[in-house]
């Protein structure tokens, strides 16, 4: 234990005496924390945004906001998250004092909330695919676009959104240490899948020109814009701005050290990134499809190649389930910040908690899953869907606020925070200076970028 973190004031003791009592393993926290960020983010939206963007450059760009920006506020949350021992709204209270502080962190809680009701309506897809890939419907000659459309033009997608909320609900009702086991056995698994994949396509004929798509570096096509892209993807990717790293936060050991953890975490999702760039690009390009982005490379560009490949259903399915393993494990951080608050604000037990939260996700959710594809008509307002609106107000508005909320509290609100940071001195101005100085003006930046509010053009 260092010397920071031996001397907790009076105050930090009676947080610690009365805040949760649930805690994480060590390896428990990491992978979980690791299962969070990990997710369908950076499956179906960073590859597209680098071949966009700039390839190696931009990836580049990504790696450097991620530790430049990223990780020094991913610190912040799990700090905070310690040092509070509750929802991010009740550890916002204890560490300041302020009740004012609680109302931000019900927003980051609201949009952790709103991302899980459409989040569960994509991991449903994923489940489906996996069992129709497995069951052998992706195969040469079917209409893979028809199929997507007929799929989430129906009302089947909201029976695996039930099935999505149900398993998340059942990991999540067992608390941290349900979390844990869950990640533990999956996370491993998302690994070996993950790199028999790529062994796989990267043995494509024509798959180099696919890797040569997504790593070639075009620094001319770096521009502002890249960059408040990058650092919005690098708060997406890490589940920053939503609470989640501040509830796991809280079931944290005091002896353990933030920064493996941090490392793990940054280490883990880049590599996820690359890894996943490198399963995409070389498939879709040695069947010459066009990649696009979003549902139709997923669900459309990635089966289309699938279909056309000798054993593909077996590639396929194994795709999809690697999906659905990411998906799920960050559907369980996402679900455990609004049951962390009903737990701590109102004093429901954790059955409770669970049961009527998942329930609420779940039926919030449902215009989401029928209106994407048009099962319903009329839940359209103007250029987005339900789906598309709850999707921009939670990752393109709560999100980059939630992040600014976090650096201005520890850059400036929390008079704590030296003590609990548990960083050497030179660590800890330096993370001091950029949670001060640099991170909030970039993330109010990325913020009117996001928001449609500043435009390059
Ligand atoms: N990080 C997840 C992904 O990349 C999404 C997520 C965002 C999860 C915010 C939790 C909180 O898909």
């Amino acid at each position: 234990m260092s010397k920071e973190q031996r001397q907790i004031s009076k105050s930090d003791k009676d947080i610690e005496s009365s805040g949760t009592k649930e805690r994480f393993t060590r390896s428990g926290f990491i992978l979980a924390a690791i299962g969070s960020s990990v997710g369908l983010g950076n499956m179906w939206k960073f590859p597209y945004i680098t071949g966009l963007y700039g390839g190696a450059a931009f990836f580049l760009l990504f790696t450097i906001c991620l530790l430049l920006i990223g990780l020094p506020v991913l610190i912040a949350e799990m700090t905070i998250g310690r040092g509070g021992r509750g929802s991010p709204a009740t550890s916002l209270i204890r560490l300041s004092g302020q009740r004012i502080w609680g109302s931000f962190g019900v927003l980051s809680i609201a949009g952790a909330f709103f991302i899980m009701s459409f989040y569960a309506v994509v991991a449903g897809w994923t489940l489906h695919y996996a069992v129709i890939s497995f069951g052998g419907a992706i195969r040469e000659g079917v209409d893979v676009e028809a199929t997507f459309n007929h799929f989430i033009g129906g009302f089947l997608p909201v029976l695996w959104q039930f099935v999505v909320m149900l398993v998340t609900g059942w990991i999540v009702i067992r608390g941290a240490s349900g979390i844990e086991k869950f990640n533990k056995v999956l996370i491993p698994a998302l690994v070996l899948i993950l790199l028999f994949l790529m062994v796989r396509v990267l043995m494509l004929p024509g798959a180099g020109a696919g890797v040569e798509f997504f790593l070639r570096p075009d620094f001319s096509k770096l521009s502002n814009e890249s960059v408040l892209v990058a650092l919005g993807h690098a708060f997406f990717s890490l589940s920053l701005g939503m609470g989640t790293m501040m509830t796991y936060g809280a079931y944290v050991d005091r002896e353990q050290s933030l920064g493996a953890a941090t490392l793990a975490v940054g280490g883990g999702d880049l590599l996820y990134a690359l890894l996943a760039g490198l399963i995409i690009f070389p498939t879709t390009f040695a069947y010459g499809i066009e990649p696009g982005q979003g549902p139709g490379l997923a669900f459309v560009a990635l089966p289309a190649a699938f279909s056309a490949m000798p054993l593909g259903w077996l590639f396929g399915g194994l795709f999809f389930i690697l999906l659905a393993i990411a998906a799920l494990t960050s559907c369980v951080s996402l679900l455990e910040v609004p049951i962390a608050f009903a737990i701590d604000r109102w004093g429901w037990g954790r059955n409770k908690a669970t049961v009527i939260t998942s329930a609420l996700c779940f039926l919030v959710g449902v215009p989401s899953a029928i209106s994407v594809g048009g099962a319903v008509n009329g839940l359209h307002w103007g250029p987005r869907s339900f789906f598309d609106w709850t999707d921009f107000i939670a990752s393109n508005i709560i999100l980059p606020l939630g992040g600014l909320v976090v650096t201005i509290f520890v850059g400036y609100v929390w008079k704590n925070v030296a003590q609990q940071a548990g960083l050497t001195a030179g660590w800890f101005m330096l993370w001091l200076f950029i949670l001060r100085f640099v991170a909030p003006i970039l993330i109010l930046l990325v913020f009117l970028h996001s928001s449609g509010l500043l435009s390059f053009g």
